[in-house]
C-alpha cells in the first residue's frame, strides 16, 4: 500500500534529493548573506552530504557518515532568522524540482525538527572543535 512507503520512496529516491540540493545550494551560494557561511566549502561536497543525510533521515538507505547536525554546526551562529531564511529557500527549491505541496511539507517538517538543536542566540553558545577554528557569525 502506498501509505506504507517511506518518504524517501514517495519522493522518488535519490535522484530527487540530488536535484533539490543542486537547486538549493545554487541559491545558497548566490545569496549575499547565506553564502558567507560557505566560503571555504566546495558546493558539491555540501550537496552530497546533505543528500546522504536526508535520504537516511527519511527512511532510505543508511549512507550518511558525517557528523551529527549539532556537532557540524557547533561553531556556527545560526539564528532563528537565518534558519527560517534557509527553510524558505529550501521550500522554493523543492517546489522548483516539481514536487507536490504535500510532499514538500513533509520534507520541511523533517528539516524543521533540527531547528532547536542548531539555533543559538549568541556567539557565546558557539563551540570550537579546535582552538583556531573560526566561529562563523555574519551579520545580515
Ligand atoms: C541556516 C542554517 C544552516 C547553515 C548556515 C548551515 C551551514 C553549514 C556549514 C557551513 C557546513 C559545513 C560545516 C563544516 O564542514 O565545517 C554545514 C554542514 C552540514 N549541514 Fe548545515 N547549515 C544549516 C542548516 C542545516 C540543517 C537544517 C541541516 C539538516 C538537518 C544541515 C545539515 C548539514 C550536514 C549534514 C552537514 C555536513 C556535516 C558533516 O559531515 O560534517 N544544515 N552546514
Amino acid at each position: 500500500m502506498a501509505i506504507d512507503k517511506t518518504l524517501y520512496d514517495r519522493l522518488g529516491g535519490k535522484p530527487t534529493y540530488v536535484t533539490v540540493h543542486k537547486i538549493f545550494y545554487d541559491k545558497a551560494y548566490a545569496h549575499p548573506w547565506l553564502s558567507r557561511y560557505f566560503t571555504d566549502k566546495p558546493q558539491e561536497l555540501l550537496e552530497n552530504q546533505q543528500t546522504d543525510f536526508m535520504i537516511q533521515l527519511m527512511g532510505g538507505p543508511k549512507c550518511y557518515s558525517g557528523k551529527s547536525p549539532k556537532s557540524a554546526h557547533q561553531h556556527i551562529l545560526i539564528t532563528d532568522e537565518l534558519f527560517e531564511l534557509r527553510a524558505q529557500m529550501l521550500s522554493e527549491s523543492i517546489t522548483e524540482a516539481g514536487i507536490s505541496d504535500e510532499l514538500r511539507d513533509e520534507w520541511l517538517a523533517a528539516d524543521a525538527t533540527f531547528q532547536r538543536a542548531l539555533v543559538k542566540t549568541s556567539e557565546d553558545e558557539c563551540v570550537r572543535a579546535y582552538p583556531t577554528q573560526p566561529v562563523l557569525n555574519f551579520q545580515r
